[in-house]
């Protein structure tokens, strides 16, 4: 059975962990969207064309090691604003949602452009101090060092970048939750996103 799972919201909000977890929980595929965008931002950062490298993605582009540095999110934000880029990631992208037993997939646009008919819609978000926080542990614990203020520059001029393009820009779809994750803990969060999902039908198993 067809069952799409959209989980949209803005930089280092937990979608990713969230996402992961509900598609375990579930038994969904999942597809996290920014990792194209991060993959075809790499190859632009080394020179490469953005509507070719976004044409020509391949899934060794994704395995890359270095797609989660800051460098890479900023040269991601910037490749998104291109609209052939974002043409050129579509039909993968609602390939992969029409999965048979189930598919979760997070990014920005995925409930309003991607899968407008998506079966459930999360719009997950954090203080932009929290989510800095989060991802300045992250980066941390990978090795990366990094000045919280400038984490917390990046992620606000990213999401500024992400919610002002013209082109499918980051929004809330008229029929998401809204799933603030400020104050919970990672459990509660993908306790609420489980439920929600479970309340527009989602059944393990697909
Ligand atoms: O992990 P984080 O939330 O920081 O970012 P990401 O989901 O890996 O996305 C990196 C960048 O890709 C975003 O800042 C967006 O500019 C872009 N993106 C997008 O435009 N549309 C998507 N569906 C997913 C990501």
């Amino acid at each position: 059975m067809k069952f799409t799972v959209a989980i949209d919201g803005p930089a280092a909000a937990g979608k990713g962990t969230i996402s992961k977890a509900v598609a375990a929980h579930f038994g969904f595929a999942h597809l996290d969207t920014g990792l194209l965008y991060r993959a075809v931002g790499a190859r632009v950062a080394e020179g490469e064309d953005p509507v070719s490298a976004a044409r020509t993605l391949k899934g060794d582009d994704l395995a890359r090691s270095d797609l989660r540095t800051q460098a890479v999110a900023d040269a991601a934000s910037t490749v998104a604003t291109n609209q052939q880029v974002r043409q050129a990631l579509v039909e993968f992208q609602r390939g992969f949602a029409a999965n048979e037993g189930g598919a979760v997939l997070d990014g920005r646009d995925i409930g309003t452009v991607i899968c407008p008919d998506a079966d459930a819609k999360l719009f997950v978000t954090a203080r932009a101090e929290v989510r800095a926080e989060r991802r300045w542990k992250e980066l941390q614990a990978a090795g990366m060092e990094a000045e919280f203020d400038t984490v917390l520059a990046e992620v606000e001029a990213r999401d500024a970048r992400d919610a002002g393009r013209k082109d499918a820009p980051m929004r809330q779809a008229a029929d998401a939750v809204l799933l603030d994750t400020s104050d919970l803990t990672i459990d509660e969060a993908i306790a609420r996103a489980v439920a929600a999902i479970e309340t527009a039908g989602g059944r393990a198993g697909g």
